[in-house]
């Protein structure tokens, strides 16, 4: 490992057999974590090269189980997004493509610090269960074209490890380390090709169109070498997605969004990236037919459907999706007011997610419990004028003392100017 550590050093190539030896080493607990955090360091300051990034991605990927999707009829297509605040796509996206006939196997992670999990939103509808056996994951698919699951231990061990560590050792921002960590996870999946939602923002990784750009050219290129085809949106996180941050929160939104009353920025990703959905899945030959057809699903009801049948088949109780006033709702809220009159021209989605793991809504360690009901619902966004003391947003807690600091968080989230700026697109870029 040393020699290893010593080549990357000097900014040489190394080989698949030496990634090997690294990956399978570490996670069988052989290379000591000091040797490893050194090793990424390196990676950190020298890079990899393309094909290097491809082999890590591979062997990372045959670090654990690989799902086999093949028992399911049809081209399987996964959405993965890299995360962000109020960003609920998962749960529309999910129902809407499978009623347009596209299976969807997903497997989804929770929430950590200031973004949520799809896992611990869908848990805050009453007995739902995302646990199951691979077989009952193949069976719900092809009964009803969708399941959602956690992903288990077994599934790519050496991102597990890898991230823990690059996580304490400031080596996460590197793109070909962020490219092999998502890509050996989804192509692990076993999906035949991916749309992958890239954000950037304040709230997410990459702060701009220029650093993602590469990113996503990255992840394009372990798709082709891995004969996968790749579409990556990439998509504005500056302020949050919809107006909900907060498991229970968001499902409500994500139901209406579903019924054709979701907020439009929503609505409008969901579409975008649904449509792409469809092209790979060769179930419509343009974006632009895919999205009539999804818009078709919405007004016909059958994308609601679909989520009540998805509901149903992982055992929650689907008169909490009818009734949306079913879903929990933390028993305080408090109204931020707005500080002065003029145009809000930032609203920080890192801070309301912080906001929202204060007010019980996310985790700040990994065991933290979460409170399904807590979150933040806002009334304005970038772009809205306010009159001073307006409400901007109200806070949702099951413990009044979650509130002051949830509240100098809001603070530093919203900025009012008294000059409007020009809108961002939501939309910032599609590469294929
Ligand atoms: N998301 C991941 O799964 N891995 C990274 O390294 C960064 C974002």
């Amino acid at each position: 490992m040393l020699e290893l550590i010593k080549k990357k050093k000097s900014g040489d190539t190394l080989s698949r057999e030496d990634y090997n030896y690294i990956i399978d080493g570490f996670v069988a607990g052989e290379i000591p974590d000091y040797q490893v955090a050194a090793f990424l360091m390196a990676v950190y300051f020298k890079g990899l090269n393309d094909e290097e990034t491809a082999i890590l991605t591979d062997v990372m990927m045959r670090s654990g189980d690989l799902i086999n999707l093949s028992a399911i009829k049809g081209i399987k297509v996964d959405k993965h997004s890299t995360g962000g605040v109020g960003d609920k796509t998962s749960l529309v996206l999910g129902p809407l493509v499978a009623a347009a006939g596209v299976p969807v196997a997903k497997m989804s992670g929770r929430g950590l610090g200031h973004t949520g999990g799809t896992l611990d939103k869908l848990e805050s509808i009453k007995n739902l269960s995302v646990s199951m056996t691979r077989t009952e994951f193949i069976e719900k698919i092809q009964a009803h074209n969708i399941a959602i699951c956690g992903q288990n231990a077994t599934l790519v061990p050496a991102d597990k490890k890898l991230y823990a560590l690059r996580d304490v050792t400031g080596t996460v921002d590197n793109i070909s380390l962020i490219a092999s960590s998502i890509m050996s996870k989804k192509l692990a999946c076993g999906a035949d090709a991916i749309v992958i939602d890239l954000k950037v923002g304040e709230g997410a990784y990459m702060k701009t169109v220029t650093e993602a750009e590469p990113l996503a050219n990255m992840m394009i290129d372990i798709g082709k070498k891995m004969n996968r085809e790749i579409i990556v949106v990439i998509s504005a996180m500056h302020q949050p997605l919809g107006l909900t941050v907060g498991n229970a929160l968001e499902v409500k939104e994500a139901i209406e969004t579903l019924q054709g009353k979701g907020p439009k920025d929503l609505t409008d990703l969901c579409l975008v990236l649904g449509s792409y959905m469809l092209v790979l899945a060769k179930v419509v030959p343009t974006k632009e037919e895919g999205l009539e057809r999804l818009k078709a699903l919405i007004d016909s009801g059958a994308a609601f459907n679909k989520f009540k049948e998805l509901v149903k088949a992982q055992g929650g109780e689907v008169a909490v999706v009818e009734d949306t006033n079913l879903l929990p709702l933390a028993q305080f809220q408090q109204v931020y007011k707005s500080p002065a009159e003029g145009y809000i021209t930032h609203l920080n989605a890192l801070e309301v997610g912080l906001a929202s793991v204060k007010l019980g809504a996310g985790r700040a360690t990994q065991t933290s419990k979460i409170d399904y009901g807590a979150g933040v619902v806002l009334q304005k966004k970038i772009g809205d004028y306010v009159k001073k003391n307006e409400p901007l947003a109200t806070l949702y807690a099951d413990n009044q003392d979650h509130f002051t600091k949830a509240l100098e968080y809001m603070e530093s989230a919203y900025t009012i100017n008294k000059e409007a700026e020009p809108p961002k697109p939501l939309i910032m870029k599609i590469i294929r």
